[in-house]
């Protein structure tokens, strides 16, 4: 059962519970890093329950765009439900399948955090695709993915066993390890973070300006 279809709630507790709220501390300090500036066009793809507006909307200064695609409908609700737009303050939530997306105008920033990892098989290089497809020639993006980090102590093993177990089965991880590679494809890297305590690294990038289909066989 996908915890996504249970409840934006259900998913925001057992998240914060799971991670001690670490992940969220994490998302607010990668924000900073991307320089997220007023006026920008933010594409959120795989929203959720809008963490992403929730952090960039401080340093947006109540001017700009949050364009959020999101494919359950229990998790969008809140997102919705969150957003207070004004005259200068854009909120754009759709319910829908992530891809095949064209967005009227590009972005100029594109967040995706811990959603292109739970696509079944190889549809993670599509996503990342799409989100080339849809941000500005030198947009910013913002990945953030779980991954397997090395553990030599037996009660690391064991709590990434259980980690394991329940990102696969509740969250869908599917902890292929196709993501990085393929953001390597698309975007040139500012930086890579890995934090091996949440088992989860952060990939921020620029646009790269190159034909797509040499992109695509590269
Ligand atoms: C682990 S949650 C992360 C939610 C949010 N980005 C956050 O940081 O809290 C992954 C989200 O991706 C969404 N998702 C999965 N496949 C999708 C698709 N093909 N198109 C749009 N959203 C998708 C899920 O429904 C879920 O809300």
């Amino acid at each position: 059962m996908r915890i996504y279809h249970l409840g934006g709630r259900l998913f925001e507790s057992v998240t914060h519970l799971l991670t001690w709220g670490r992940v969220d501390r994490f998302k607010s300090e990668l924000v900073e890093k991307l320089g997220v500036r007023p006026g920008d066009r933010v594409l959120d793809w795989g929203c959720g329950t809008g963490a992403g507006a929730r952090k960039v909307l401080p340093l947006m200064n109540g001017r700009g765009e949050i364009h959020g695609v999101e494919i359950a409908p229990n998790m969008l609700k809140l997102a919705v439900a969150r957003s207070q737009p004004s005259p200068d303050l854009k909120f754009s939530y759709t319910l829908r399948n992530g891809f095949d997306l064209t967005l009227a105008e590009p972005a100029d920033v594109a967040l995706a955090w811990h959603t292109l990892g739970v696509l079944p098989g190889d549809l993670s290089a599509r996503g990342v695709e799409e989100i080339w497809m849809n941000l500005r020639s030198g947009g910013r993006v913002l990945v953030t993915d779980m991954y397997l980090p090395e553990t030599k102590t037996r009660w690391g093993a064991i709590r990434k066993s259980v980690a394991r177990f329940v990102a696969r089965n509740f969250y869908h991880q599917n902890f292929g390890g196709s993501v990085l590679p393929n953001l390597e494809r698309y975007f040139e890297t500012v930086e890579i973070l890995h934090r091996p305590n949440l088992m989860a690294y952060a990939f921020l990038g620029r646009r790269r300006d190159e034909p797509l289909e040499a992109l695509r066989t590269s």
